[in-house]
């Protein structure tokens, strides 16, 4: 039997693999208070510029073809990632701060990682045995980087999955 955890992270998977993005705006806390810095300082993120650097060398040699070189959702023969194939499969979403991997908490992209998208119908090679839990860690980091400060503070607020 599932558990309700792992039923509502399923739920939120399959409404960002098929892209019904406008359906997460009403869970979205109004009350949180939004950062208003404007200049980007990484000292206020959780990771340290180590695993940037390596995390950035993970993206692009792994990640990169699907996601984009910066993670903005245009990877190879790719022209819009909301468009679905011919056997009706979605490309990989941008995970640079602009759709919806930023509604997940840590716990949640590092489970997605490393299990990928195959257990909820999606395509999403999994990372497990192939990346560390360092390196799935790092890259996180990667593409967090490309998250702007408000939407970086926003996630930051969210700390369970
Ligand atoms: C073969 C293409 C492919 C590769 C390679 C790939 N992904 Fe994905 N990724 C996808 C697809 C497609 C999805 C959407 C869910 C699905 O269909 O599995 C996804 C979803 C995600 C999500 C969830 C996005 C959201 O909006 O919730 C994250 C995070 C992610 N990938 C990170 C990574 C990282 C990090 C790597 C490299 C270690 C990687 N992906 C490599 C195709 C890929």
């Amino acid at each position: 039997m599932l558990k309700p955890k792992l039923v509502l992270t399923k739920l939120a998977f399959l409404i960002a693999a098929i892209g019904l993005l406008s359906a997460c705006s009403d869970v979205e806390n109004t009350a949180t208070t939004l950062s208003t810095t404007t200049a980007k300082d990484g000292s206020a993120r959780w990771y340290t510029s180590e695993q940037l650097a390596q995390g950035k060398v993970i993206f692009s040699e792994n990640c990169a073809a699907c996601h984009g070189v910066d993670a903005g959702g245009v990877g190879e023969g790719v022209d819009d990632w909301k468009t679905p194939d011919a056997n009706g499969l979605y490309p990989a979403p941008p995970i640079n701060g602009s759709a919806h991997a930023w509604h997940h908490s840590l716990e949640v992209l590092l489970r997605t990682i490393n299990d990928g998208g195959k257990p909820l119908g999606g395509t999403m090679p999994a990372w497990q045995g192939r990346l560390t839990d360092a390196e799935q860690l790092s890259v996180v980091a990667a593409f967090q980087d490309y998250w702007p400060d408000a939407i970086y503070a926003r996630w930051d607020t969210i700390k369970k999955p």
